[in-house]
């Protein structure tokens, strides 16, 4: 075997050890398969680690992150009356999070939303609408409102500031560009340029970057209130959708419905030392501790770490067919089947296919 590949884990609160824990198995299993030999370094982060060391992402957390190959996250969170809730923000859960992305430098939050063939069913949507869906929200991650000055709420006024500059937008459109052309060839860009300024400028990058580096592939660009309506009419229609960080939050979870669950959506953050793989969903308190979360969101976030951190795309695709083989068997109790997480992760292990091991 070669060296060990370390992946950072931090687990995070409620379903997070769940789903994770559910994963690492899964990684283990795979790993083995291909004879690549995998090092978990774990660490307490959101509101646990607000709990032993009274900061969200301690240091030694956020070091591990940085020396790690990869870093695979849980949720994180409380529920909304938790005490975490009331602590200062930058010792929020939340602002860990944005603290890990920004240390990181992941400016790049891809967000695939796939209904795979056969699974159809799943979809709250008319099966002939969601059949075939295939769109990849490209989401700006470390920047937007959610990073700009001033920002503050006082007892008489909040204020949060939407501003973007143009090495953000640039960098972004060009993930947008460069993932559409492995694609589909269409990019949709998403703002609200008709009411805010910060969304015509960035309009105006975006077009620029195209015309500069990307004639050849296709532009077009939708109100993020159109754009909400349209992810849920017709979501064949889009390939690549690029949007800003809060826009892209909200569009995301929306998208999230059309493969039938929050809990099957993964992400890869990119363009910074290290690459953060998460599920798009939160901790779901209120499922925690059941047995009932569902673990595909992070497990396809796994497999986007063994594809984008760890350059192992044949383990990526194993695992891959071995959630999508485990889900057309019989799915997790939210997508309407009888599996828990426990039945879910050894019905995909079982479905991993052997390899010869070979280290890779
Ligand atoms: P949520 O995503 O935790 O839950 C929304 C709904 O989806 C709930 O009904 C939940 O049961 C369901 N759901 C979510 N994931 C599921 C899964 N894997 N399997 C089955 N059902 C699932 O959103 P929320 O309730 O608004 O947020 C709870 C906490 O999570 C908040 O503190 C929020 O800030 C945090 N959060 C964290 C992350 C993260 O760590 N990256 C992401 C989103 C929200
Ligand atoms: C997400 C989450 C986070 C976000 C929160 C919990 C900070 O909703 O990853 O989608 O808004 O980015
Ligand atoms: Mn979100």
């Amino acid at each position: 075997m070669s060296a060990p590949r370390t992946i950072a884990v931090l687990p995070g609160d409620f379903i997070g050890p769940e789903v994770i824990d559910a994963t690492v198995e899964t990684l283990e299993a795979v790993a083995d398969r291909h004879g690549v030999e995998l090092a978990f370094e774990r660490h307490p982060f959101g509101g646990a680690a607000i709990d032993a060391h009274g900061v969200p992402l301690p240091d030694v957390a956020r070091d591990a992150c940085s020396r790690a190959d990869a870093v695979l996250m849980g949720s994180a969170g409380g529920p909304q009356d938790h005490p975490w809730n009331r602590l200062p923000r930058e010792r929020r859960v939340e602002s860990g999070i944005l603290q890990l992305r920004k240390h990181l430098g992941v400016y790049a939050n891809l967000r695939p939303v796939t209904v795979f063939p056969g699974l159809e069913r799943l979809s709250p949507l008319k099966e002939e609408v969601a059949r075939g869906t295939d769109l990849l929200i490209v989401r700006e991650l470390t920047g937007g409102i959610y990073f700009g000055t001033p920002s503050e709420a006082t007892s008489e006024r909040g204020v949060s500031t939407m501003v973007y500059e143009r090495y953000e937008v640039e960098r972004i459109a060009r993930t947008a560009f460069e993932a559409a052309r492995l694609r589909g060839g269409a990019v949709t860009s998403v703002d609200k340029a008709n009411v805010l300024d910060v969304s015509q400028f960035w309009r105006d990058v975006v077009v620029g970057v195209r015309e500069a580096e990307f004639p050849d592939v296709s532009l077009d660009h939708l109100y993020v209130d159109n754009a909400a309506m349209q992810v849920a009419r017709d979501p064949r229609q889009f390939d690549v959708v690029v949007t800003g960080n809060l826009f892209g939050d909200i569009l995301s979870d929306l998208a999230a419905v059309i493969p039938g669950s929050l809990g099957v959506l993964p992400s890869a953050s990119l363009g910074g030392s290290v690459g953060l793989f998460e599920p798009v969903h939160g901790s779901a308190p209120d499922i925690a501790g059941k047995g009932v979360a569902n673990p595909v969101g992070t497990m396809l976030s796994a497999a986007l770490l063994l594809r984008h951190g760890l350059d192992l795309p044949e383990a990526a695709n194993d695992l891959t067919h071995a959630v999508r083989a485990a889900l057309a068997d019989d799915p997790t109790v939210d997508l309407g089947g009888s599996r828990g997480t426990r039945a879910f992760t050894d019905a995909v292990i079982a479905a991993l296919p052997e390899r010869a091991r070979t280290p890779a």
